[in-house]
């Protein structure tokens, strides 16, 4: 991370992580700035991308991630982003613990269930930009939502403390980061209702997958730095619509994102016309 002068709280944000210093900082890093003069706006309290990232233990975070599922009902975006910058907050203090993390609750649900965005992957994102600005996090993000594309989820398994529903849970591939096709396919392929309570397990479960693989993905990166680069290839479809579909110059170049294009355009049965014929 870039901890030059500009980035001053940065550096005290370093020594935060002392423990016994990071009552003494906190309260620097949250005093009130003074109003910025007309025309002009304040600059971000801690820098930009300002805080200072710090390795955690996957196996103790993931079932916090879980925990924070279901901790009233404030689920995905809420457990993964808890288990990550939470954790953080648990062992090192200020300024981690001072985030309002219900803020990503409004993630639930692929965003007040509107079914977009995994909230689980946006939960990750997110902790990943307090950290690192976009040319650095795109690679992280990358690989953490194709690696969520192309797995079969769930993999934890809470045990005895399973909270919606005890005991193993069919798993599946989503193809698809986005929370409509991942809830939807896994529930038809298993004949589960979306509303069931096996389902909220399934998420809460795939809460904790996508918590410890963003922090394996963040272990990764704050050892190797700007080399970073992830295992996971761009999806074929990307790949070759994308030569027309996404190239500067070509007639064809209408197309925006690199999800996986082929749940939507395949012309498979799911996306085939249900307005007529359909029971
Ligand atoms: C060789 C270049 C090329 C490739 C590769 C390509 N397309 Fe296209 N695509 C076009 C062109 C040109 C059009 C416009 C055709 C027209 O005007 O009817 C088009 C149209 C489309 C359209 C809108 C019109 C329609 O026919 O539905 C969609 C959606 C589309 N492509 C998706 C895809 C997807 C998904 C892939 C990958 C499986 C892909 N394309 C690969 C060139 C390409
Ligand atoms: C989540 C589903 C979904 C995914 C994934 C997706 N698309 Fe689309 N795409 C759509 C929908 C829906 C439209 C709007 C179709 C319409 O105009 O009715 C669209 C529009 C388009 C269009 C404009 C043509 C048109 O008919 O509006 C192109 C070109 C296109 N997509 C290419 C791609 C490519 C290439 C990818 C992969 C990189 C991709 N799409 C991924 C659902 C998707």
């Amino acid at each position: 991370m870039d901890c030059n002068r500009r980035h001053l709280l940065c550096g005290l944000g370093g020594l935060a992580v002392g423990g016994a210093v990071a009552g003494l900082v906190a309260p620097a890093l949250a005093a009130p700035q003074a109003a910025p003069a007309p025309g002009e706006r304040f600059a971000q309290v801690g820098g930009e991308f300002g805080w200072q990232p710090h390795k955690l233990n996957a196996d103790e975070c993931a079932p916090v991630a879980y925990e924070g599922y279901w901790h009233k009902g404030y689920a995905c975006g809420y457990g993964a982003f808890y288990g990550i910058i939470g954790m953080m907050g648990e062992k090192f203090g200020a300024p981690y613990n001072q985030f309002p993390f219900t803020m990503l609750e409004a993630n639930k649900g692929g965003i007040s269930d509107w079914g977009t965005i995994c909230g689980a992957l946006y939960g990750a994102a997110a902790a990943f930009a307090l950290f690192w600005g976009r040319r650095e996090r795109t690679p992280m993000v990358n690989e953490l939502f194709r690696w969520y594309e192309t797995t079969a989820l769930p993999i934890y398994n809470p045990g005895d403390a399973a909270t919606g529903f005890k005991g193993a849970l069919p798993t599946g591939v989503s193809d698809s980061v986005l929370c409509h096709i991942s809830v939807s396919k896994w529930c038809y392929e298993n004949k589960i209702e979306a509303s069931s309570k096996q389902r909220s397990e399934r998420c809460g479960r795939l809460t904790a997958d996508v918590c410890r693989k963003a922090i394996e993905i963040m272990n990764a990166k704050i050892e190797q730095g700007k080399n970073y680069k992830g295992t996971f290839p761009i999806r074929k479809a990307v790949a070759g619509c994308g030569e027309c579909h996404m190239t500067k110059g070509n007639e064809a170049n209408w197309s925006k994102g690199v999800m996986d294009c082929t749940p939507c355009h395949s012309g498979g049965k799911a996306v085939a016309d249900k307005f007529k014929d359909h029971p």
